[in-house]
């Protein structure tokens, strides 16, 4: 979702800013309380999905690729109490004024009549994608949204609402497809993770591939999530960085973020004409020893903009082989320490300058904030997510924290950028129910 508000400048010297996570019993409390205020009655239960950073493999989903998000502590929570009708009623902290008003029989994709704005469209839309894959008719809801995913920060603020709305219907309406947290439905997960990116892809007009929700729905406390895009498969890779005394620090630029505006589709639409030109449904297709053939082919086609095709193919194909490196890192079962700690950290660094240079997705703001960290003594750095602003990561030792974060921060204050903010990315649950 879009950020509204602007950010103040960064001031040298400044105490980092880091975002909390509510605990679960604070999230259950401010979606209640909200919704009490604004429907007058009882909730049938508040469910939650979280917001996701993706350790590596950016871009890739929509190829086939793999990729290696975890699901944060941060939440959205939605208190919602089924209906009797078609109605949907929405509220949230900054709409608790004027409560959204919607019919189930008459919203539809964006740009036709029934087109739902705003953040409704990703609630709304996944009940209207339910339906679309044979899961209705649904009743209509009333729901409060209570989030602590920060907004139009790269975190999947949207997705989290979408998979939130998800389980939550799958819950009162007993379609009977999430399980719960502790003993999750994977195969009904990957259901309902479908509407979810059908929600996004039609209804919110966001051409994204589905890494998000799949994060925000199938992760698993304490471990990444490698996702096979090209047939969903997943892996649950073991991921305890608090045991090698390592934090994940996410850097939210606050520099805008936003995968409506068409440089996230141009870059799909590039990928898809590349693998036209190459002869392969995706793009995941090109083995690593096949790239260099692949990329003359491309260069000697009649494409207009052939340089462009070959720099997304060499982004794509070389992500996906550091994705299978990082994957086989972690999972050799030694300590995330010493030689193997720095291969990881280089996966990362090399990650980053990828998308800088041959995908361009990245900004001033991220390519100072991995600078500042790698400065600063991070591991390793990258921005994550889709890039154009949103958040960087940087594989810190815990002890480090505070240095690498006041590094950013006077690094922004000097390039007279937006303060930044922090956050701890511990690998956490998947979407659920929490009463
Ligand atoms: C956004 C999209 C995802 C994925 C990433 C880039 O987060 O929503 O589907 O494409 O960008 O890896």
């Amino acid at each position: 979702m879009p950020r509204t508000e602007t950010p103040p400048a960064a001031v040298a010297g400044s105490e980092p800013v880091f975002s909390p996570a509510l605990s679960p019993q604070e999230g259950v409390e401010a979606a209640t309380d909200l919704f009490r205020e604004a429907f007058g009655a009882e909730p049938d239960g508040v469910w939650y999905a979280p917001g996701r950073v993706n350790v590596i493999g950016e871009h890739t989903d929509y190829n086939g690729g793999l990729a290696l998000p975890i699901a944060l502590p941060h939440r959205a929570h939605l208190a919602l109490r089924r209906r009797d009708d078609r109605t949907i009623r929405l509220v949230s902290p900054q709409t608790r004024e004027a409560i959204d008003v919607l019919d189930l029989d008459a919203i539809g994709p964006t740009g036709t009549p029934g087109e739902v704005r705003h953040w409704n469209a990703y609630v709304a839309g996944v009940a209207w994608a339910l339906e679309r894959d044979g899961l209705g008719p649904l009743r209509g809801f009333d729901a409060a949204l209570y989030s602590c995913v920060p907004l139009g920060g790269g975190l999947s603020s949207s997705a989290a609402l979408e998979c939130a709305t998800a389980v939550a219907l799958d819950d009162v309406c007993t379609l009977g497809l999430a399980g719960t947290v502790d003993t999750p439905d994977d195969a009904g997960r990957a259901r309902l993770v479908e509407a979810c990116i059908r929600a996004e892809n039609e209804m919110a007009g966001a051409p994204t591939g589905g890494m998000d929700q799949s994060a925000s729905m199938r992760c698993r406390a304490g471990h990444a999530l490698e996702l096979d895009c090209r047939d969903g498969s997943v892996v649950h890779v073991p991921f305890d960085l608090a045991a090698a005394d390592l934090t994940l620090l996410v850097i939210d630029t606050k520099a805008k973020h936003s995968l409506v505006d068409g440089q996230y589709g141009a870059r799909r639409d590039a990928c898809e004409r590349a693998a036209e030109i190459l002869g392969v449904p995706l793009l995941a297709d090109i083995e690593p020893g096949s790239l260099e053939a692949a990329l003359a082919t491309l260069r000697a086609s009649k494409a207009t903009d052939a340089e462009v095709l070959v720099a997304r193919t060499r982004h794509v194909v070389t992500e996906i082989d550091r994705t299978r490196r990082l994957v086989a890192l972690l999972q050799d079962g030694t300590p995330l320490t010493g030689e193997k700690l720095a291969q990881v950290g280089a996966l990362m660094d090399a990650s980053h300058e990828s998308l800088r240079v041959d995908y361009e997705v990245t900004c001033p703001e991220l390519d100072v904030a991995v600078q500042a960290a790698r400065a600063a003594g991070a591991h390793g750095a990258r921005m994550t997510g889709g890039g154009f602003g949103g958040s960087a990561i940087a594989l810190v030792d815990t002890a480090a924290v505070d240095a690498v974060a006041r590094a950013v921060v006077d690094a922004y204050a000097d390039h007279g950028f937006a303060a930044p903010a922090f956050l701890n990315a511990v690998p956490s649950a998947p979407a659920g129910r929490l009463v």
